[in-house]
């Protein structure tokens, strides 16, 4: 197996991929048809998003059997098939686990609603306070979280949507039942496990009303929460395998200890403070331009953090829950190529693991859709009429969601110029952008100085460089509003990283940390970058670094 630390991870949103079988929904035999790209590309490991039997309210984040493959994705000898045929190109499968809840039509929740008591202790039931409901905490996909069940007289708690039950994982028979979950996956040859939203599983003892806030205080980063990781680690014999936790409003103290490798919780978490500084007054819904100081603030933060802690790092823009990184911290329209390699090139000189997520690799923007009915997504389509509930108008809250919703990162993989971007035959699931005509995996594998082999060099340099993958790092020109800077060092050698995150020419003020004579050009994203060493100037988007032996 891959050492995680020198390994980049591609991510798979499987209803998007590839649709091996013309119904419109990406599957599993696509994703095997692809691995030979992948395998160019150089990637180590794939994290496939969900696959397993689902009523896909939440596509696919609502599970109704952890043990079977969904039709719409194709069999469990596919599934089979892909693993065999990545081990062969090196390339290790990671299966995502979502163990905070079940989708409400599990065998589980199904008994438990019959009242079966047994059952019931799987999940979260308790006494309403007359007709409201236990406490006033709110769902992350809006509206109260707690969901009424009249022939019990109780209510059950969802964090997220009202089809998605959260565990009861104080109850030991429910740990058991997910450790074997792993176990049975892990025996199918899964080489490792994303665990999501991980954080919020162990919930306090008392429920109790927000009175500033909506909940979350109370249940993440749980007071169980290290106790129960430990044990499915150590129990399913994981601990030796990549993993990595979704940990959602946690903090640098706990991804800490969730990451510390003598701990053994998980190799590595992701967390998301970096993807707020767009959210006016930390509102996901109120449209702001990025904060790149605090951008910058929080870089530093967490990644000289965690060195000094010991921990690890997912590094990442981009995911299926997110707009594409391009179109929020970049610039899709002029500089596009030259703003999509910085913002690659920012975080894959960073410590930790870098993911990328399909299509950041070919610059894949926001899908540009310019109707509510194009939206799939239920967080999407469910803030749409919350924001017009708060008084929006239908055209005030259609750019919020244009700008917010998830279906940004979830539009199919342009992979051609043809009709449905050789994404399908079918009817796609979801619109694809129209400007797959231009951006696509065909184009870009013809143009050596496209986004794609930029993608493809800086996970090479990973492999070939250790200061990258192991080395300690140091940010610089904190004060400076535009350009973040930072320098990567161990025994043996000094690499030096600039990007000026502004569509706008700037100038570097003169310090000690940009001297990098005689050293040698490693990536960058401009023409003549080999001469100009000087990094005194730096054009919109530049991106260098710089790396000499000591
Ligand atoms: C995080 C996943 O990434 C997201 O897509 C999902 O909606 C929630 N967890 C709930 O499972």
């Amino acid at each position: 197996m891959a050492d995680f630390r020198k390994s980049t991870i591609y991510q798979i949103y499987t209803k998007s991929f590839m649709d091996a079988s013309g119904d419109g929904f990406g599957d599993i035999k696509g994703v095997t048809a692809r691995l030979d790209y992948l395998a160019w590309l150089g990637v180590d490991y794939v994290w496939l998003t969900p696959f397993f039997c689902s009523p896909q309210r939440d596509n696919g984040y609502d599970v109704s059997d952890y043990r079977k493959v969904d039709p719409i994705f194709g069999t469990m000898e596919d599934v089979e098939e892909l693993i065999a045929e990545g081990k062969k190109r090196g390339i290790g499968l990671m299966f995502d686990m979502v163990f905070n809840h079940t989708s409400t039509d599990h065998v589980w929740f199904q008994k438990a609603l019959e009242g079966d008591p047994y059952y019931m202790d799987y999940y979260i039931f308790r006494d309403g306070r007359g007709s409201l409901p236990p406490t006033n905490w709110e769902s992350k996909f809006g509206g109260n979280a707690w969901k009424y069940v009249p022939k019990l007289d109780k209510w059950y708690l969802h964090l997220y949507d009202e089809g998605q039950a959260d565990l009861n994982w104080d109850n030991p028979k429910v740990r058991e039942e997910l450790k074997d979950i792993v176990r049975f996956w892990k025996q199918k040859g899964a080489e490792g496990f994303r665990f999501d939203v991980v954080n919020l599983v162990s919930k306090p003892e008392v429920f109790q009303d927000d009175t500033h806030g909506d909940g979350r205080r109370f249940y993440t980063d749980g007071p169980h929460i290290h106790e129960y990781l430990r044990e499915l680690a150590e129990d399913t014999g994981i601990c030796d395998m990549i993993t990595v936790g979704e940990m959602s409003s946690t903090s640098l103290e706990a991804c800490i200890g969730y990451t510390k490798p003598e701990r053994r919780e998980l190799s590595m978490c992701f967390h998301f403070h970096h993807l707020k500084v767009d959210y006016k007054d930390g509102d996901k819904w109120e449209l702001m331009e990025p904060d790149r100081r605090k951008l910058k603030e929080l870089f530093a933060a967490w990644q000289e953090g965690m060195e000094k802690g010991g921990g690890w790092e997912a590094v990442f823009w981009c995911n299926h829950d997110q707009p594409r990184a391009v179109s929020r911290f970049g610039d899709d329209g002029k500089y596009w190529k030259e703003s999509a390699k910085m913002l690659a090139g920012a975080i894959h000189f960073m410590r930790g693991t870098p993911y990328v997520y399909q299509g950041e690799e070919i610059g894949m923007t926001n899908a540009g859709y310019d109707a509510i009915g194009q939206f799939r997504d239920v967080e999407s389509l469910n803030y749409y009429e919350i924001l017009l509930g708060r008084g929006k108008s239908q055209e005030e809250a259609l750019k919020v969601i244009q700008e917010r919703s998830r279906d940004n990162g979830r539009t199919p993989m342009q992979w051609d110029a043809s009709g449905n971007a050789g994404f399908t035959e079918g009817e796609p699931w979801i619109r694809i952008p129209d400007n797959h005509q231009t951006i696509n995996v065909e184009e870009e594998r013809k143009d050596e100085d496209s986004i794609l082999y930029f993608y493809r060099r800086l996970i090479a340099l990973r492999k070939q460089y250790p200061v990258i993958a192991q080395g300690d790092i140091h940010f610089f020109l904190r004060e400076d509003e535009h350009v973040l800077a930072y320098c990567r060092e161990d025994d043996q050698a000094l690499l030096t990283v600039v990007c000026n995150l502004t569509g706008k020419d700037c100038t570097v003020e003169d310090c000690e940390a940009l001297h990098v004579e005689g050293a040698a050009l490693l990536a960058g994203n401009y023409p003549g970058q080999e001469e100009t060493i000087a990094i005194q100037k730096l054009r919109p988007y530049e991106f260098a670094a710089y790396w000499r032996q000591k």
